[in-house]
């Protein structure tokens, strides 16, 4: 940059003081002339390739390897409109997390049959979290102090259909209405918490990442047989992710999302049940692909929520009454590798270490699936090991 202003400096000087007088060899200004206007419309245009970050050293470029590849085509006007909104927004600094709380948003069709578990997770902890209720089909009055009045404005959601995106997002906006929420946790009905408050406060204020779950997967279920052309030229075929529903997100990622409508209009339109005889399900592509697009060193990659699908069927593994041992939670609470399998023939295993400010920590704050009768086993459970 210091050579840029330089030779604009020497131009101007040049042209202003020196013109009268100067008899000599025309080539050598044509020549300094046409370098300086070069170096000035590098400068200006910053392009972020190697060469710019040759001449100019910027410091733009040492990020320049963990940006997302920027397209040789030319950007429609919304995509750069939506660039610059999204780049703007990840430039800020976060807020400062004095007050800072965690916002628990419960996505859940009724009753949250846990409530009373989670009730006793907040005790002691207040202002430090705020909760958020979407109840799509029933509202029912809440057993737990923390849970009253804090039901949202709500809709009908469908499974797997946009309508299921929009109540994560109407939980978002209601959310950042609080300035001291800094972490945003989606939560579902059949989530308990397998760790304290504190621990689980800690783990997410304390680091700038959102734990969006984020994989490739080539296969039917992901991009292979998910993925309709008609999302380009925004959405490319390799950009495609896929990834569990169950995020926490920081405030910035959580602004990107009340930002975006030219992602989100892509995934409404050709992301959903039955498209061209694909069965693609937004919740579990939009914010997956949108970060891996625009800000993949800031997501972790695997989710905070623990699901076991080791069985391999339509629907996850759900926990019974008899299931719930304390050598269970240890189980749960002791992964440090997260796990995710490619639904294409090779069924790839693709781990992920849970690394949390470049230290190896468990990798689960939350798990699902438990059936409600599980709910007084898991309430002695806590309150025989509050150590966790
Ligand atoms: C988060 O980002 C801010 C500003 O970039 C930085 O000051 C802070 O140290 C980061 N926090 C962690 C835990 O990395
Ligand atoms: C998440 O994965 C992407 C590649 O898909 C990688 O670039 C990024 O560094 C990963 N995030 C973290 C925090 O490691
Ligand atoms: C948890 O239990 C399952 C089933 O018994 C086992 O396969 C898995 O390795 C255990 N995981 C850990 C981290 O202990
Ligand atoms: C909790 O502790 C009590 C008393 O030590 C014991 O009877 C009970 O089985 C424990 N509950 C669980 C779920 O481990």
């Amino acid at each position: 940059m210091k050579t840029a202003r330089a030779w604009r400096g020497s131009l101007k000087d040049f042209g202003i003081r020196q013109r009268p007088n100067f008899k000599g060899p025309n080539w050598v200004i044509v020549l300094v002339c046409l370098v300086s206007i070069f170096l000035v419309g590098l400068y200006i245009y910053q392009p972020r390739n190697a060469a710019a970050c040759y001449i100019f050293l910027s410091r733009s470029c040492s990020d320049l390897e963990n940006t997302p590849t920027v397209p040789t085509r030319e950007l429609t006007d919304e995509e750069n409109a939506a660039r610059v909104v999204i780049t703007e927004i990840l430039k800020s600094s976060p807020a400062s997390p004095k007050n800072a709380k965690v916002a628990f948003m419960f996505l859940t069709p009724g009753p949250l049959p846990f409530e009373m578990l989670w009730d006793k997770f907040f005790q002691g902890h207040e202002g430090r979290f705020t909760v958020y209720v979407h109840a799509s089909r029933e509202q029912q009055p809440h057993v737990s102090p923390y849970f009253s009045g804090r039901n949202i404005r709500s809709e009908k959601v469908d499974w797997g259909k946009i309508s299921m995106v929009d109540a994560e997002r109407r939980l978002l906006m209601n959310a950042l209405q609080d300035p001291d929420n800094q972490q945003f946790v989606l939560l579902s009905d059949s989530c308990v918490p397998l760790h304290n408050f504190d621990f689980v406060y800690n783990y997410l204020i304390f680091t700038n990442l959102s734990f969006i779950d984020c994989y490739d997967d080539p296969g039917p279920h992901g991009a292979g047989g998910r993925y309709s052309e008609h999302m380009l030229p925004e959405i490319e075929f390799k950009d495609f992710r896929k990834g569990s529903q169950w995020f926490t997100m920081t405030r910035k990622h959580a602004l990107i999302i009340m930002a975006d409508s030219l992602y989100y209009r892509k995934f409404r339109l050709y992301c959903r049940p039955g498209f061209e005889g694909r069965n693609c399900y937004a919740d579990e592509h939009y914010f997956q692909t949108l970060f891996y697009m625009v800000d993949p060193n800031g997501i972790a990659n695997w989710s905070v929520t623990y699901v076991d699908w080791s069985e391999r069927k339509w629907h996850p593994r759900s926990y019974k009454p008899q299931d719930i041992t304390p050598k269970l939670l240890k189980n749960l609470t002791s992964y440090d590798t997260s796990l995710h399998f490619t639904s294409d023939e090779k069924k790839t295993v693709l781990t992920t270490p849970c690394m949390w400010n470049g230290m190896r920590r468990p990798c689960f704050l939350f798990a699902r699936k438990f059936y409600p009768e599980t709910l007084n086993n898991l309430l002695q459970l806590f309150s025989n090991s509050t150590s966790v």
